[in-house]
């Protein structure tokens, strides 16, 4: 069985989440992802998700492609989580291009291209627009 590890925030939920994760699965027989924990996302300087932990937790496990949700606490961890759960491919946007070639060592790195013109900060911000344009 051919396992696939793939790394987010996945917050407000969005195609380009959805297309990702089928194309992830796509790559193996069994996807696993590593979920931001709130408190890493705060660590990362990133604003905190609209969701919860538990409540991005429950979305994903809700999506057929998905195999198994565990968290992601810290910058480290993608080593001993790649030998833990006997990964076979780790797969990120190509946002990320580069920046996990040090797992090549371990298994089968590959960036798959974002979906144009989505992110769950254009959706915040296409929302902050709307409600500004109300007042
Ligand atoms: N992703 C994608 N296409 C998009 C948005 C995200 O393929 N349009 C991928 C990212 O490359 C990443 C995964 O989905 O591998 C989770 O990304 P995440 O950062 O949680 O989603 P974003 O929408 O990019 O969120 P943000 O705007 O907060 O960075």
């Amino acid at each position: 069985m051919r396992r696939v590890l793939t790394y987010g925030t996945f917050d407000l939920l969005h195609e380009g989440h959805i297309n990702i994760l089928k194309r992830a699965k796509e790559l193996g027989d069994y996807l696993i992802i590593g979920l931001s924990k709130d408190e890493f996302n705060a660590i990362k300087g990133k604003e905190p998700s609209y969701y919860s932990y538990e409540a991005r937790k429950k979305l994903l496990e809700a999506i057929r492609y998905v195999d198994l949700v565990i968290p992601e606490m810290n910058w480290e961890q993608k080593i001993d989580d790649v030998k833990k759960y006997d990964v076979d491919v780790f797969v990120m946007g190509d946002d990320w291009e580069g920046k996990f070639d040090f797992l090549k060592e371990y298994c089968e790195v590959v960036y798959l291209p974002r979906t144009e013109g989505i992110s769950t900060t254009k959706i915040k911000d296409d929302l902050k627009k709307k409600i500004e344009n109300l007042l």
